[in-house]
């Protein structure tokens, strides 16, 4: 069972901070999750809401806040909002990092930072990409295929996992709420994973276990694993 740091460790420090990447990577996860957003000057930055009121002390739409403005917030503790690069710089390929995209229009600026650290050495297994816009995801599959890609949904469709055959996706990643072990075994036969968030006591993990999932978005793996 993968498990993936979910907004890096986000029961204990603040969701999408440096800390809370570097509290995931002391905790020795195997993948860390965070969302991207591109902000009015076209920086990528790493925030899970569409404003910034949620996290932070300001309030505003991300992509009406040029970068100057947003990196004056608190983000809980005294931490600023990251940029990307920022994450992968910290990270330094100790273990992939899946990087959410939100919303449209990130996928090119998501691209260009990949494309850079390839040139700097680093593999394109460090990362995955994934989306709950799976427009923006087929978008940003064509400007590198490469890169593992994952659409993510929240609920069951009726088709099980057929939505993913317009995409050549990596994995499948769902809701905790609602998987089943039919669209498990029906991504599994087309080749795929399924990784569900999320997941964050032992008798959960023991549900999605013996359905068969591949891995889990866990806010705390101490909690998940049952360790005090
Ligand atoms: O990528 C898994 C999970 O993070 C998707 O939901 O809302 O937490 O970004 P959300
Ligand atoms: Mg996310």
């Amino acid at each position: 069972m993968l498990i993936i740091g979910h907004r890096g460790a986000s029961e204990l420090a603040p969701e999408n901070t440096l800390k809370s990447i570097q509290r995931a990577l002391d905790d020795g996860v195997e993948m860390i999750e965070i969302d991207v957003s591109i902000c009015q000057s076209g920086e990528a930055v790493v925030m899970h809401n569409i404003k910034v009121d949620k996290t932070t002390n300001g309030s505003g739409y991300i992509k009406n806040l040029p970068l100057k403005e947003i990196r004056e917030l608190d983000a809980g503790e005294g931490e600023k909002v990251p940029l990307l690069q920022e994450v992968i710089d910290l990270i330094d390929s100790r273990c992939p990092l899946n990087i959410e995209i939100k919303g449209r229009g990130s996928a090119q600026e998501v691209s260009r930072i990949l494309e850079n650290e390839i040139r700097k050495g680093r593999s394109w297994d460090d990362f995955m990409v994934s989306s709950f816009d799976h427009f923006e995801l087929q978008e940003f599959g064509k400007l590198r295929q490469e890169v593992r890609i994952s659409p993510i949904i929240c609920g069951l469709p009726l088709g099980l996992a057929s939505f993913t055959d317009g995409i050549k996706a990596w994995s499948l990643n769902m809701n905790m709420e609602n998987v089943c072990r039919e669209i498990v075994e029906d991504a599994h036969k087309k080749g795929l994973k399924v990784l569900i968030f999320t997941v964050n006591d032992p008798d959960e993990l023991a549900y999605v276990s013996e359905i068969g999932v591949d891995g889990v978005f866990t806010n705390n793996k101490f909690r998940l694993l049952g360790i005090k």
